[in-house]
């Protein structure tokens, strides 16, 4: 077991219960908001305000939110797994680390702001405004540092080997509709790995999967974790 070796991948399920919304559920962010207007280059170049409208809010609702058991359970299987776990997380939000795991952030995160002029990388303030110069550059090209659609998300070359490598995959709160995580699965059952889809209800790639535990993850999570930590798989 010493080499077993663990990918998480998380999407904004895990972080419904800490108050945050879902993007796909009912009354979902992209029930309220187009995608194509606040998540893509070309929605942003074409009203550089209304998305930093959008991505302000989401920062200041991230900002009070809490970690909830999920999380926290995630943390306990970093700290104590014996082998290597890896999270990656679609989310933007910081929660993973508020509950004291590290998670590589592949849709990028409200934490930070990007220079799209000259590609200067710093803390976002809370509120980012389309004319704030950039520290590096002056040129007031900011953006919030998330990958939108129609862009390569950050660390796929490290994702991708983790899965070749992983033992155990687990995609939680997921709704499996965006690559290229939702292909993930694939990858990692492709090179032996076992693996378990964790979510309120099946996803669209729920049938690529082992096992499935349905249900909250505050509950479910921690449930699992335990049993993975006490040596049982299922
Ligand atoms: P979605 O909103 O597409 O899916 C959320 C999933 O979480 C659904 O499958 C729900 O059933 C499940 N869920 C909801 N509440 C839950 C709970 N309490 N416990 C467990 N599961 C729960 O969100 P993502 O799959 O994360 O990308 O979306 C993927 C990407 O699409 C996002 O990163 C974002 C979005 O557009 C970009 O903005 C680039």
């Amino acid at each position: 077991m010493t080499g077993d070796r663990i990918v998480v991948l998380t999407g904004a399920g895990i972080s419904a219960e800490s108050g945050l919304g879902t993007f796909r559920d009912e009354n979902g962010l992209w029930a309220r908001h187009r995608i194509e207007d606040v998540a893509t280059p070309e929605g942003f170049a074409r009203d550089p305000a209304l998305v930093h409208d959008f991505y302000n809010a989401r920062r200041a609702q991230a900002a009070k939110a809490q970690a909830n058991a999920a999380h926290h359970a995630l943390a306990r299987l970093q700290r104590d797994w014996r082998g290597e776990v890896l999270i990656v997380t679609q989310n933007v939000d910081g929660l993973h680390e508020q509950a004291g795991a590290t998670a590589l952030h592949m849709h990028g995160a409200l934490s930070g702001a990007l220079c799209h002029a000259c590609g200067h990388r710093w803390p976002a303030p809370a509120q980012m405004h389309p004319d704030a110069p950039c520290p590096a550059c002056a040129r007031p090209a900011t953006r919030p540092d998330v990958v939108w659609f129609g862009e390569i998300p950050y660390f796929m070359d490290q994702i991708a080997d983790a899965l070749q490598a992983c033992t155990h995959f687990a995609a939680i709160g997921t709704s499996g509709q965006v690559y290229p995580a939702a292909g993930f699965v694939a990858e990692a059952a492709a090179c032996g790995a076992e693996t378990w889809e964790i979510n309120l209800a099946p996803s669209d790639v729920a049938g690529l999967f082992d096992h499935h535990i349905d249900g909250p993850a505050s509950q479910s999570v921690p449930r699992w974790v335990t049993r993975l930590l006490a040596g049982s798989r299922r």
